[in-house]
């Protein structure tokens, strides 16, 4: 039977590639009827929507013509899904806040159908607060999201995540909704989300929080990570599609949903369980793994005595988990993704990191106690690559670990494609 798709088009930029997507989704068989906002119309022209849709093209809410032949609710209703594309910050904003005062917004209200959303925007828009919000009600109304991806913007200079998923990852999402075989709004909210992110299909390995080395048996070597960039970069890779492996050290903070979570104390045990989980297509080793153990941990108890001199205490390397999976030949992830965690010289001393440990990006940030970092919300991070250094201003961790994760997925779609 043939799909049909309701495809509304936001006001962006993007907007343009909707052409392609109508004409892709018609090439499959499929149907498209198309609502446009009254902004998309300044994009592009409702002339060649309908001219490739082959149909009429609905923009206006109060033309009685339409509501007579067919209404804004049989309009929504006469479809198998819903697609907005490209969905604007502002046409989120509305659909989370229940507007109805155009066509596309009526109509959105008024279906019973599953909603899929490409958003499209300027990375700042995407991660502003106001659009974090929007994106985790809809998320909860049971809306579906493809994208965005990450990469360089329409604006000259301007890079992160926010570009509108492709057209073809928009029709691969459109199957995977229909193929669930959820046929309205309600019933698809009751089903978990599906994986029909950017990062659908990969394995993420992700460390995080710091580790303890044990004195004696009551006592430990610490530092003060507390595992929120960690888990929020797990977090963002589930959100994104991902099957993810986390393997924290001792945190306070909750096990991210949707993620595996493995419990370890020590850096040996850490590296077990990280190499236990191993093949993963992207490795991002974000814990503050302690360099030194204590050679001559104690059995028991180490007691203080007035006769015994202070004890001292001899420490041993730990092993290197970052080194150790990124010269991996059998098994090294596509990307694999290091922390540096410095209190002077960060971009030096994390450029020489990358190189030193193998990997392939270095995420550096300062740790000086005056940045509150450790332990704190937010954080101000240096990415380096083999490309270079980029600064990216200071942000929520959680917004640093959705940029970050979006990069890596751009990163890996980009090389499997010129490898092809
Ligand atoms: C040149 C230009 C490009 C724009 N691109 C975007 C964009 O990519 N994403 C976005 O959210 N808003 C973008 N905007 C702003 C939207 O067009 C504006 O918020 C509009 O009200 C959206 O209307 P709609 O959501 O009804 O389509 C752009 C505006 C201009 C003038």
């Amino acid at each position: 039977m043939t799909q049909r798709i309701l495809l509304v088009i936001g006001g962006g930029i993007a907007a343009y590639k909707c052409l392609d997507l109508i004409r892709r989704a018609r090439e499959r068989g499929m149907s498209v009827r198309v609502v446009m906002t009254k902004a998309a119309t300044e994009f592009v022209t409702p002339l060649s929507v309908g001219a490739l849709s082959n149909e009429r093209v609905f923009t206006d809410l109060f033309d009685l013509d339409d509501e007579r032949e067919i209404g804004h609710i049989r309009l929504s209703r006469s479809s198998d899904i819903v697609v907005v594309a490209p969905a604007t910050a502002d046409l989120l904003a509305r659909m989370a806040g229940g507007h109805a005062n155009d066509l596309a917004t009526a109509v959105l209200m008024a279906t019973d159908k599953p909603v899929l959303v490409a958003p499209a925007m300027n990375p700042r828009m995407w991660t502003h607060p106001a659009t974090r919000r929007n994106v985790a009600l809809l998320q909860a109304d049971g809306i579906r999201f493809v994208g965005p991806n990450s990469g360089e913007m329409a604006e000259r200079g301007e890079a992160g995540p926010g570009r509108m998923a492709e057209p073809l990852e928009i029709l691969d999402a459109i199957g995977a909704v229909l193929s669930r075989g959820a046929t309205s709004a309600a019933s698809l909210a009751a089903v978990p989300q599906m994986h029909v992110g950017p990062l659908s299909g990969r394995h993420v390995l992700v460390t995080s929080g710091p580790t303890h080395e044990p004195i004696d048996p009551v006592r430990y070597i610490a530092n003060r990570s507390s595992g929120k960039q960690g888990h929020a970069i797990a977090a963002a890779a589930a959100r994104f599609g991902a099957r993810v492996t986390l393997v924290s050290g001792p945190v306070a903070v909750a096990d991210p949903d949707g993620c595996t979570v493995i419990h370890v104390e020590t850096a040996a045990k850490m590296l077990e369980a990280v190499k236990a989980a191993l093949p993963a297509d992207i490795g991002v080793f974000a814990a503050a793994v302690a360099d030194w153990r204590v050679a001559n941990a104690g059995v028991e108890k180490i007691k203080k005595t007035a006769t015994q001199r202070t004890p001292s205490l001899e420490l041993v390397e730990n092993p290197d988990i970052l080194r150790t999976i990124a010269t991996n030949r059998a098994q090294r992830p596509s990307l694999v993704i290091g922390f540096a965690a410095e209190t002077e010289d960060v971009v030096e001393h994390a450029k020489k990191k990358r190189k030193s440990k193998g990997a392939d990006w270095v995420v550096a940030n300062d740790v000086s106690p005056e940045t509150n970092v450790m332990g704190g919300e937010r954080n101000t991070v240096h990415l380096v690559t083999a490309k270079g250094v980029e600064t990216w201003p200071e942000m929520l961790k959680t917004d640093v670990a959705e940029a970050l994760v979006m990069r890596a997925a751009e990163h890996l779609s980009r090389n499997e494609a010129a490898a092809e």
